[in-house]
């Protein structure tokens, strides 16, 4: 997929609107993790050296257009040193802006026509500007003003972590080396239907794991106790297996749990085989026997694509057991230079971020959301809008 890039030798001067994601937590003010931040700096740089006067736009949580000073873009301007504008729509400071300024411009999802993609919103955001870039991969798959609208009415260009994202997701589903393993974990099947399927098309092996395993796992008699699972789909998770079986793909799901006897961090874990769950069990964790079995996987592995925990890891060691050690052996093995390793989703970055591992990983998307659709879907409507 080719993107329409920026000419940064011709944007001196110009005003540029360039969408970024900062959907960051923060906690009393505090920016928990500054990735996202991070990976959005190499555009903000280039075109700073280019001499472009840049106004951030970004969104913070769903505040559902309407302003909310609980959801402020503040404390990501004053964590990056620069100004803060607190109406996404206010053009007066366009007017004091000089060469290679940049300035963040307060959530525009603080307007109700944001997620509307509503074509005079959009035309209010863009007034002023001479050109858009996309930066934000992670919010691609909104069809909102700020990633769709104002491509209609400003020359749009890709960033250059938009760039990187695509190319790097892309180049899995289009020519990966195989053997490719693709791990799916996380709360719910009914969220990745669409991404598990395709999967199933696509990667030599498919691994499923935390509540999403204990589905599969239900959906063929397993008993599952009292624990988090989608008794309604059932049928959903055969049809999947029956596509991964059409399709010459070997389907593995979890072979033992650690499970507690409350969904609390502070439960005892035990380790039990699945004929061994109790009634009163409550899974927490995939088990070890699960783990080893997984890791062996990624050792025969040439590609890895990972979305998804396998239980509490934000729970610590304990809960997180079978999650750090994939995390671990993915790393082992990438720096050994026998993987190619791509890795998305909040908690699983999170995961990976605990394991230590993070710098290991061939790749760390930014995207939650927009990592599985594009896998899903190959593109997302706003990097559509933008290829040549
Ligand atoms: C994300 O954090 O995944 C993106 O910023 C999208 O956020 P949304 O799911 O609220 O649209």
């Amino acid at each position: 997929m080719q993107l329409r890039s920026v000419d940064y030798n011709s944007v001196r001067g110009k005003y540029v609107l360039l969408r970024v994601d900062f959907n960051v937590q923060i906690e009393n003010g505090k920016i928990l993790d500054t990735f996202r931040i991070e990976q959005s700096m190499p555009t903000i740089n280039k075109l700073r050296d280019a001499g472009a006067r840049v106004a951030l736009c970004a969104h913070l949580g769903r505040p559902g257009g309407v302003a909310n000073p609980e959801l402020s873009l503040r404390p990501v301007a004053d964590y990056m040193k620069i100004p803060f504008v607190d109406d996404c729509l206010d053009k007066k400071i366009l007017a004091g802006m000089r060469d290679s300024d940049v300035v963040l411009l307060e959530n525009v999802r603080f307007y109700a026509g944001e997620e509307e993609n509503d074509v005079g919103f959009a035309g209010a955001l863009a007034r002023g500007f001479d050109l858009f870039v996309n930066d934000a991969f992670a919010v691609s798959h909104r069809a909102a003003a700020s990633t769709v609208g104002v491509t209609k009415i400003l020359p749009a260009f890709a960033g250059e972590l938009l760039k990187s994202e695509v190319e790097n997701i892309s180049r899995l589903l289009e020519n990966p080396r195989r053997p490719l393993t693709a791990i799916v974990g996380g709360a719910k099947v009914s969220g990745k239907i669409g991404v598990l399927k395709t999967l199933c098309k696509l990667a030599d092996t498919v691994i499923v794991g935390g509540a999403i395993g204990t589905t599969f796992n239900y959906a063929c008699g397993a008993r599952v106790g009292n624990s988090l699972y989608e008794p309604d789909m059932a049928d959903v998770a055969r049809e999947i297996m029956k596509i991964a079986d059409a399709h010459g793909c070997k389907f593995l799901m979890p072979i033992d749990k650690g499970v507690g006897e409350k969904f609390e961090k502070s439960a005892v874990r035990i380790n039990k085989t699945l004929d061994e769950i109790a009634e009163g069990d409550v899974i927490i964790d995939d088990g070890p026997m699960t783990a080893t079995r997984n890791i062996a996987e990624i050792e025969k592995s040439a590609t890895v694509i990972w979305n998804g925990t396998f239980g509490m890891a934000e729970w610590g060691a304990v809960w997180g057991e079978s999650s750090f050690r994939v995390a671990r052996a993915i790393a082992v093995q990438t720096k050994s230079g026998r993987l190619v390793s791509v890795v998305g989703g909040g908690e699983t970055v999170a995961a990976v971020d605990a394991a230590g591992v993070r710098d290991d990983i061939t790749f760390v998307s930014t995207g939650g959301g927009a990592f599985l659709e594009f896998i899903e879907n190959g593109t997302l409507p706003a990097i559509e809008i933008l290829t040549l």
